[in-house]
């Protein structure tokens, strides 16, 4: 049986409490008080920095790396939050089998050279950090990593008998984890799983001999045939050495699994960054399909864990300096979804006009504002697509994203952006600071693959709070509901990249969706309960548990129902609220087409409120439910306060 290797196996059971909950099993829906998803390490906003990968591949030296880094200096990219310099593949001679002891390539790394005794990239981390920087380095889960599987060619490859050349992660997790951090000073680590994918029995390195076998935990092509519970056991055994080899917590673990294994719902609980696709490579359609891995993921991503859709490829391709509106459109979309902003370009060699797209210091303080709202979808189209991003300032941002190669012209609504109509909304440009206001609607152009990002001010439609819609940083899904991860109906999916032709072309290689989403149903449909339309609000599935950081309101507000979209019109979910553990308020059982039920609860003092949806169903998926106009207020009038309004705008 299948579920026997299904990442939720347990969860597929436990999901169905109350009527399949076996003794002893927890019930996941019971309310803990606290907030679960992962805030270890260091990224309260999302990291920022410089990779080898995107650049230059395993072909990388010092010169290479300490030359970008120089660069990230004299530009003053490091000074706008450019600060990790990461090591990406490559950096490996072997793994000295006496004592399981892992050697650098130093005549790539000239200055980890001891007299008698090992390299040592020590020299190599101070140098960094006495620029102000910090230092990344990579490596695998299994015993080889990616480019020992799917490199063309050997030169750059650990050296050695098939045993010295097994220096992923296997089985040495707290020696090497060790040695990356408390020995040579390390900040950041990269953790690939190729080493747990792509060295089966059958695959041609391991049948040519040159590699053993490892079991595939993952499989790219099969959420059923991923052995999740095994993958996230070894994430947990590194966060427990990066922890026991950072006292002060000073450590950034980044995931990438490529959104396999249905990871894109349980990253944000594991580490501080996680992939949720395959490679990005430097062409428009590749950042189309990377960007939409994580674009929908709003409520998957929180100060502390955020979604990565891969690095920056500006500097190459359909991003070189010849294509500056495709270069900006690339920083702003990931800036706007919290995205890492991690360049992949070989800076010594960065023409100025690049320089300046990285370091749009209004559009790298998005990517960096304190309250970590990824960016929300407001409208959405294969053409064009709205997104809308709240700031700790009560401001927002917009990006209007022409994914076309037309030029566009979009109408931009005050509704978008949850503000009122009859009110002023002020638009400042990041890209040229010009500034504008409307009432109701504005005009804009754009050119094909143009994104335009503006800071709105506004009188948000809610004047004494958030919907939680706006504040999904605040909101965690920490059980969803999906059970059975299923396609999601968008037309760019992920799937391998472009490698020609002779195949049977880009099927999506992982599934997913179905997930907790701001401002719609799962699978993108309309909010809607018994006829009723929502332009906000929490659509998740039943059987569901949302985590809410409360931040001093008094008043949770929403309507409770079963969506429009259902298949189940037989079986009624249950709404209960809770408040740090405690039940504030429950629920009539609603059916599919019962009219919504209006709840109002007191939450003053409340820290950690939990949003259960509950039913005595086995699939979940069957049974949307909607937190419509889901809502945090002050609850008083005098409360209806300017808080929001109070700061200037900082951009000029
Ligand atoms: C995988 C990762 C890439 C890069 C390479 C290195 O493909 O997804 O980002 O690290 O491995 O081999």
């Amino acid at each position: 049986m299948t579920t026997r290797f299904l990442a939720p196996a347990t969860f597929a059971l436990l999901a169905m409490f109350p009527v399949f909950l076996a003794a002893g099993q927890s019930d996941p829906l019971a309310p803990t008080g606290r907030w679960s998803a992962y805030t270890g390490g260091r990224a309260p906003t999302p990291p920022m920095g410089w990779s080898s990968w995107n650049a230059f591949a395993t072909d990388i030296d010092e010169d290479k790396i300490l030359g970008s880094a120089q660069a990230l200096v004299d530009s003053g990219l490091a000074r706008k939050g450019y600060r990790y310099v990461n090591i990406d593949d490559g950096w490996w001679l072997q793994r000295r089998t006496s004592d399981g002891q892992l050697v650098i390539r130093s005549t790539r790394f000239p200055s980890t050279v001891r007299e008698g005794g090992l390299p040592s990239f020590r020299p190599f981390t101070d140098r960094l950090h006495a620029m102000g920087l910090k230092a990344g380095i990579y490596s695998d889960l299994g015993r080889n990593t990616c480019s020992q599987a799917y490199s063309p060619d050997e030169s750059d490859l650990p050296k050695g008998s098939v045993e010295e050349r097994e220096v992923g992660l296997y089985g040495h997790i707290e020696q090497d984890i060790s040695l990356f951090f408390s020995e040579w000073g390390f900040d950041f680590i990269k953790v690939d799983g190729c080493g747990v994918r792509a060295y089966a029995a059958n695959s041609e390195k391991v049948i040519s001999g040159a590699y053993r076998e490892f079991k595939p935990l993952l499989d790219m092509e099969s959420v059923a045939r991923s052995d999740i519970p095994a993958v996230q056991s070894l994430f947990r055994q590194i966060d427990a050495a990066l922890i026991r080899n950072n006292p002060d917590g000073d450590f950034v673990l980044s995931l990438c699994i490529w959104g396999a294994g249905n990871v894109r719902a349980w990253g944000k609980d594991f580490g501080n960054i996680s992939r949720t696709s395959d490679d990005i490579n430097p062409t428009w359609g590749r950042l189309l399909t990377n960007f939409d891995s994580a674009a929908r993921r709003a409520l998957y991503a929180h100060p502390g864990s955020w979604n990565d859709p891969d690095m920056l490829f500006i500097g190459k391709g359909d991003f070189a300096a010849g294509h500056l509106t495709e270069a900006r459109s690339h920083l702003s979309m990931w800036a706007m979804i919290n995205a890492p902003l991690m360049i992949g370009m070989d800076l010594r060699t960065a023409p100025q006009a690049l320089l300046d797209v990285f370091g749009n210091e209004e559009v790298i303080a998005l990517n960096q504002d304190p309250a970590g709202h990824q960016a929300v979808v407001a409208f959405d189209s294969g053409e064009v697509q709205i997104f809308v991003k709240t700031l700790s300032t009560g401001d927002k941002a917009v990006a209007i994203f022409n994914r076309s190669a037309a030029a566009l012209e979009v109408d931009l609504t005050a509704a978008h952006l949850k503000f009122r109509d009859d009110r002023d909304v002020a638009l400042v440009d990041l890209w040229n600071g010009r500034k504008q206001s409307f009432r109701k609607q504005a005009k804009l152009q754009l050119e094909g693959h143009q994104t335009l990002v503006f800071k709105a001010r506004g009188a948000r439609v809610l004047a004494d709070g958030l919907y939680l819609s706006e504040q999904p940083g605040n909101v965690n899904p920490a059980v969803d509901g999906v059970v059975w991860p299923a396609p999601d109906p968008t037309i760019h999916r992920s799937a391998f990249g472009w490698q020609g032709t002779r195949s049977s072309g880009e099927r999506p290689i992982y599934a997913g969706w179905g997930g907790a989403q701001p401002d719609s149903a799962p699978y993108g449909e309309a909010l809607r309960i018994s006829g009723r339309k929502f332009e906000t609000g929490i659509g998740v599935l039943a059987n569901s548990r949302l985590e809410v950081r409360n931040q001093g309101y008094r008043r949770f507000t929403a309507t409770v129902g079963v969506n429009d979209s259902a298949r189940d019109d037989r079986h009624a979910a249950t709404f209960v609220v809770y408040g740090d553990g405690k039940v504030l308020a429950t629920s009539r059982p609603l059916k599919w087409g019962d009219e919504g039920q209006r709840m109002s609860v007191d939450v003053s003092g409340v820290k950690i409120i939990e949003l259960v949806a509950r039913a005595a169903i086995d699939d979940p998926a069957s049974l949307p439910v909607s937190w419509a106009e889901a809502a945090l207020v002050s609850g008083s009038a005098a409360a209806q306060t300017s808080q929001y309004f109070d700061h200037g705008m900082t951009s000029s």
